[in-house]
């Protein structure tokens, strides 16, 4: 990385002036001064009781000195109050910009292959999907994408939520309605969910015959089981369907149920390790740590009935996962709200020793907020179901930019898909964030749109010339310099979005180089240049931004229509 590079360079000086501090180099936050800076002169100042500037006019002497002449920068000077800042060299950005388009993957250095389970979207049979669902998807997608960039190997694991009391709920309902098994279908079943879930919050009696079914299922009631196989095909029939729409794949599709048969060899552990605990006839897992600020509660193992529970099953897929993958890592993304479920979890691993060679993650996410600052509900009303959002998602493409009503369907769909994902991916996932539906339908702004819109215009001059070979060493002008800077920043920008696991980086990142993009496009017109030296220069650089763009969306799991 050219950060690194250039810190390098500095440690070399700072070492010959036995100056005790490390040469972290940043990108510059004036860059209209120069490219990147060195403000470690202010804690030396502390250090050795000296001006901070003395302290960097000695550095840069010194550096003058050790790299007489050097053909990287531009300028390396010493600014007051104590900075210093570095500017690179045309040269060096047109070799730094040649490697990029010629090696793979834009000559970024790959760390060493992991084997990674990812844990994401979540849904739970029976019940429609809703905006948090939506998000789970949209952010582990991008994650699991990223990761398999980096080199790892990653599964992908739905992990559906098959086996809780929803599923009770709705056999109750289809026994009491005498819906025969092969009439049910997803417009039943969606019907019948939020009336048998709110006649269990009227009905005691009800609730208690919906939570014996779901445990006599859990138990393997022959009648019940054959239902469920029902319920889980139909509904998961749907969900497949979301996720197709979504360019969402996973390769596992295991459930809650899965984690059944694995439940008994986790209690043979917890067993052995007398982890176990008795409370009021439930098993429990006492988890909490004397130096835990707020005290962690203990995981409920089995309920005094003998149920399991979200815990229990997530405690049985890890024994599957580190039996059938030997994972180096497991991720689950899921809202943040369970944060301290996966706390309990991660704990009891610990204690069990499953995290001796496989360590876990949690990547929390926050909730979609709609304009009232309220979770996001569609106009159908309170269920905000998926295929109505794709649906008022098109419809509102549609009318803020009418003359798209000529595009294709299939590229509409990919619009529908840009809009929704970059809404969402542009926000650091752990924060709420207000999903506009107008607002992220607009060509203009961080959109989804905008960026593919910048994409196809330079697209549509690239199309028209060849693509040159080799780079010339000038630089032409401002808006020139700042694209090809802003392309050599990816390296540092994606590696950021890997090690942090947060897409928000390099969605913003993207953003950034469209503003570039079409800053150079309106100040630099191709088509009709005589110099042929630059039209060849600055196609080369419009093909590498175009390039990245392209690979880059496509770990948003964003695609680009065929005109817009
Ligand atoms: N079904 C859960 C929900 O709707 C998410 C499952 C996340 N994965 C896990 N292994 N716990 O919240």
């Amino acid at each position: 990385m050219i950060i690194e590079y250039i810190g390098q360079k500095l440690q070399k000086v700072l070492d010959a002036l036995a100056m005790d501090t490390t040469a972290k180099v940043i990108v510059s936050n004036r860059k209209d001064l120069c490219d990147y800076q060195f403000d470690g002169s202010f804690a030396l100042a502390k250090q050795i009781h000296k001006n901070p500037f003395d302290i960097s006019e000695e550095i840069v002497n010194k550096f003058n000195e050790l790299y007489p002449n050097d053909p990287d920068f531009k300028k390396v000077e010493a600014v007051r109050p104590g900075f210093i800042n570095f500017t690179l060299s045309d040269a060096f950005i047109n070799e730094a910009l040649t490697k990029m388009a010629t090696h793979e993957k834009f000559n970024i250095s790959m760390p060493k292959s992991q084997k990674i389970v990812i844990d994401y979207g979540g849904p739970n049979i029976a019940k429609p999907l809703h905006v948090g669902h939506l998000r789970s998807a949209i952010v582990g997608e991008s994650i699991k994408r990223i990761l398999k960039y980096f080199n790892h190997e990653v599964i992908g694991d739905v992990h559906l939520g098959d086996y809780g009391l929803q599923i009770g709920q709705v056999i109750y309902g289809l026994q009491t309605e005498k819906i025969a098994k092969d009439q049910i279908t997803i417009v039943i079943l969606d019907d019948l969910y939020p009336r048998m879930s709110a006649l269990c919050k009227e009905d005691e009696k009800v609730k208690e015959k919906c939570a014996e079914i779901t445990k006599e299922l859990q138990d393997g009631n022959p009648e019940y089981q054959e239902y469920f196989r029902i319920i889980r095909e139909v509904s998961g029939n749907d969900i497949l369907k979301i996720y197709d729409y979504l360019d969402v794949h996973f390769d596992l599709w295991y459930g809650e149920s899965d984690a059944y048969p694995y439940i008994e060899k986790v209690t043979k552990d917890l067993t052995a390790k007398h982890l176990l605990t008795e409370s009021d006839g439930a098993k429990i897992i006492l988890v909490a740590d004397p130096k835990d600020e707020l005290e962690i509660p203990p995981l409920i193992y089995q309920k005094s009935n003998g149920a399991y529970l979200y815990g229990t099953t997530d405690l049985g897929t890890i024994y599957q996962r580190i039996e059938d993958y030997h994972p180096d890592d497991i991720i689950y993304v899921t809202d943040m709200r369970q944060s301290l479920h996966f706390k309990q979890l991660f704990r009891v691993c610990e204690k069990l020793g499953y995290t001796k060679n496989t360590s876990f993650e949690h990547l929390g996410f926050g909730t979609v907020n709609g304009p009232d600052g309220k979770p996001f509900k569609t106009r159908a009303g309170t269920a905000p179901k998926l295929d109505s959002l794709f649906k008022e998602t098109k419809e509102a493409f549609l009318t803020s930019n009418p003359k798209n009503s000529n595009m294709s369907e299939e590229d509409l769909d990919i619009l529908v898909n840009a809009i929704i994902k970059f809404a969402d991916l542009q926000n650091n996932r752990e924060k709420d964030y207000i999903f506009d539906i107008n607002k992220f339908s607009e060509v203009v702004g961080k959109t989804g749109p905008y960026i593919l819109y910048t994409y196809l215009r330079i697209n549509s001059i690239l199309e028209k010339e060849e693509k040159p070979t080799t780079l010339g060493s000038e630089i032409y002008n401002q808006e020139d310099r700042d694209l090809r800077m802003k392309i050599l920043e990816l390296e540092n920008n994606l590696k950021y979005t890997y090690t942090t696991r947060m897409p928000s980086i390099l969605a913003n990142y993207l953003y950034e180089m469209c503003v570039n993009m079409n800053a150079f496009y309106e100040k630099n017109h191709i088509n009709n240049l005589v110099d042929i030296k630059k039209k060849e220069n600055w196609l080369y650089v419009l093909n590498l931004s175009n390039a990245i763009l392209k690979e880059m969306l496509d770990l948003l799991s964003i695609k680009i229509p065929k005109k817009m």
